[in-house]
């Protein structure tokens, strides 16, 4: 079994700072083996932007899996902007921009999504393609393989904008299915979504599944409250479960609990009954799911 905490779009220079100690407290105890935290680390790029999220990651347990998201990009000093896009995200977070782990259960790789030319749109070239493949399609079919992108490569049924997507979403998608990386993990939305993907399911005939992590701890929630998942994985089961922050109780308490499992046409999620009788390990045994959130249109952040 695996724990992988997920979070997203941390925002420092607009995070609600009465969440950000008792997050890193909760992700303690949820002990993980790995933290995923995908983009947009700062509001504005700023150094005292990054400086706070370096002090935020130095809390969290290792190894970290971290991407940059559109808003880690300089928007408004041009020259940092084009000549020197990641410099600071280099200095503060990481000299690595496509990070990796793998063990003998998952493969996580980290992917580079944010570009200079584009405000907040994503893209992919096919250098990063071809290494996705060459770094995931060696692991055998036990090994659950895992993308982390700031924009989304695909987006759960229902909330089909192609704007949001990742450019070259088709590309990518294609290559990870001939690898079996069918687990994704984005953010960029401000939204908490677990689903079977919209456009994959057309063009590879089965579905990945994909979790969108929503803003875990900035001030632009699009009306969801503050939240971060929690991915358990023992293959050929994946449970997701969703962690939100109640601002009454000033506590990190579960929201929703979803299982899914592989077949050979992607992902089916488990009824609760059947999800219920599926042990991860002691501490998640008889989760329970809840009803799918609900969907809706939005642009990304
Ligand atoms: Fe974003
Ligand atoms: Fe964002």
């Amino acid at each position: 079994m695996r724990t992988i905490v997920h979070l997203s779009d941390l925002h420092f220079g607009r995070v609600d700072e009465a969440v950000v100690e008792p997050l890193a407290r909760k992700i303690e105890e949820l002990a993980p083996e790995v933290v995923v935290v995908s983009g947009d680390l700062t509001q504005r790029a700023r150094s005292e932007q990054f400086k706070e999220a370096r002090e935020f990651l130095d809390l969290l347990p290792s190894p970290q899996i971290v991407v940059p998201g559109n808003h880690d990009v300089p928007l408004y000093n041009l020259f940092a902007r084009f000549l020197q896009p990641l410099d600071k995200y280099r200095r503060y977070i990481s000299e690595e921009l496509e990070p990796f782990y793998s063990d003998e259960e998952i493969a996580v790789l980290g992917v580079n999504t944010a570009r200079s030319l584009t405000i907040k749109d994503g893209r992919v070239n096919e250098e990063q393609v071809e290494r996705i493949r060459q770094r995931l399609c060696p692991y055998a079919d036990h090994v659950t393989k895992i993308v982390v992108t700031h924009h989304p490569f695909d987006l759960p049924e229902g909330h089909e904008r192609d704007a949001d997507l990742v450019g070259r979403a088709e590309l990518a998608m294609q290559a990870l299915a001939s690898c079996g990386a069918d687990l994704l993990l984005s953010g960029h939305l401000h939204l908490s979504r677990t689903g079977h993907t919209a456009k994959r399911y057309k063009i590879a005939g089965h579905s990945a599944l994909v979790v969108q992590a929503g803003t875990a701890t900035s001030t632009r929630g699009r009306g969801e409250a503050n939240s971060f998942n929690v991915v358990r994985i023992r293959h050929p089961h994946v449970n997701v479960e969703r962690f939100a922050w109640s601002p009454e109780t000033k506590h990190w308490t579960t929201a929703s609990s979803e299982t899914f499992q592989h077949t050979p046409d992607g992902w089916v999620r488990l009824p609760d009954e059947v999800a219920a009788g599926i042990v991860f390990d002691d501490k998640s045994a008889g989760l329970q799911s809840n009803n799918p959130l609900g969907l809706s249109q939005t642009t990304g952040d």
